[in-house]
């Protein structure tokens, strides 16, 4: 079956996270994607946090599936010219280099532009055009300079970074998306163009509802939905809403049986409007579907610690899964806190390919995520990640290089 991205060349000048989560999509949607590396060391991802001495770390292994990779000396002059026929031969160059690293190489704009004017320049940055715009930037300092770390964790604690990598993968992401506009751009056009995602935007684009809850506390210096609201006082800036739905339903998450010894026996419970009476029965207050103070989402407001305090006392009775399966019967929206541990074992998500076992010849087998975007047209199969430089004299080949002119590349140090 075809590929939804048959025919288009990457040219992956990617590292680290933020990056490689771009290119592996691509690969994924079934774009040649040639990932260029330094010879000796590659990605620095291969070597961070090794689980297994002299094997590529399943840091690397796990973001750059699907890929091939080419060992590729880009300050070597003759490295620089095997690099000229890649940006030649591709359509797309990915990279996310700390600020300046490709001009520096040589590789400005206008010169890919020469080389190939139908070339996508697409870049992973910190921070966009300003006062940072110079700065080196990882995950943690993108969910900071983004407004997540603000507004993510307990009101009386200090800002809290999310496991979820919305900073690197969260802008990789964003950029996948604005590669294949400009591709699509393109066919009308017949020109390449640039296309930056910048961390810091990826993060606010994600955290989109805290810069409405910004306005909203503006304008009229509470918000409903709160927990500092009736019980705390609000500040300037958007509090840190601990758990809190952050929608028009009020959530939270509550204990289950064997809480004392699992950190993970919780369930987020959804006191939605719509099912409150149904809430009312399974936890055996009956009485507060017709009692004024409670009957209603908006005289429920001054009261949810002690209504989500009462829930919790039902919960704590219940596994997580119990629990679910009783709630799922009456519609009460609600979910087990799943650790990483269930994720791994959970059949339906084998099942589709959500995650995947993947076999190395270094590694072994090892467990992966795989596509999240499923195409009924472009079915992912996941490949497994490059070994440093596997790729080198095949992609050389297809370039036109003739053995001889490899070898001595490589006795030049170019390759
Ligand atoms: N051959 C020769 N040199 C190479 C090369 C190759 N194949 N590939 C890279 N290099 C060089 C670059 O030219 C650069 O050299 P220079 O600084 O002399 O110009 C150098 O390697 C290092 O690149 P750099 O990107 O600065 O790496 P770093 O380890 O110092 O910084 C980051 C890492 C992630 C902080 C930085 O790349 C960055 O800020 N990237 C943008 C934001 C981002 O993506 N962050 C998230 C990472 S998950």
């Amino acid at each position: 079956m075809s590929k939804a991205l048959d025919g288009v060349r990457i040219l992956d000048f990617t590292h680290v996270q933020s990056g490689p989560t771009c290119t592996q999509l691509l690969a994924w949607f079934g774009a040649d994607v040639i990932k260029v590396e330094r010879a000796g060391a590659g990605d620095i991802t291969r070597e961070q946090l090794r689980d297994i001495p002299d094997v590529d770390s399943l840091y690397f292994t796990m973001l750059n599936h699907n890929k091939r990779s080419v060992t590729i000396d880009t300050k070597n002059p003759e490295g620089k010219l095997v690099l000229e026929a890649l940006i030649q031969k591709c359509d797309v160059l990915v990279e996310n280099f700390a600020p300046g690293a490709l001009d520096r190489m040589g590789f400005t704009w206008e010169r890919i532009q020469e080389l190939n004017p139908r070339m996508i320049v697409a870049s992973v940055k910190g921070f966009g055009p300003g006062p940072y715009e110079d700065c080196k930037v990882y995950e943690n300092v993108a969910q900071c300079a983004g407004g997540a770390a603000s507004t993510t964790g307990f009101d009386d604690g200090p800002p809290v970074v999310t496991g979820a990598q919305i900073g690197d993968s969260g802008t990789g992401l964003h950029l996948a998306l604005g590669i294949v506009t400009a591709l699509y751009q393109r066919t009308q056009t017949g020109r390449g163009q640039k296309v930056l995602a910048a961390m810091q935007d990826g993060v606010l684009n994600l955290c989109r509802v805290k810069l409405r809850d910004q306005q909203r506390l503006e304008r009229t210096g509470t918000m409903k939905e709160y927990p500092q609201y009736p019980n705390g006082m609000f500040g300037e800036a958007v509090p840190r809403a601990g758990n809190a739905s952050g929608g028009g339903q009020p959530g939270w998450i509550l204990k289950c049986k064997g809480w004392e010894t699992d950190p993970n026996a919780y369930i987020y419970f959804i006191t939605q409007a719509p099912v409150w009476t149904k809430i009312c029965n399974v936890i055996g207050k009956e009485e507060w579907a017709s009692d004024p103070d409670y009957a209603t989402p908006a005289a429920r407001l001054p009261h949810l610690k002690d209504i989500f305090a009462e829930i919790e006392r039902w919960t704590m009775t219940k596994t997580k899964f119990e629990a679910m399966q009783i709630l799922n019967r009456y519609d009460i929206p609600c979910g087990p806190i799943l650790s990483m541990k269930e994720i791994a074992e959970e059949p339906s998500l084998r099942k589709t390919g959500t995650i995947v076992e993947v076999d190395h010849p270094t590694r072994g087998k090892y467990l992966t995520v795989g596509n999240p975007i499923k195409l009924s047209d472009s079915p992912t199969e996941v490949k497994r990640s490059p070994l440093l430089g596997e790729h080198t004299d095949e992609v050389m080949t297809e370039l036109g290089y003739s053995p001889e002119q490899i070898s001595a590349l490589r006795t030049a140090g170019a390759i």
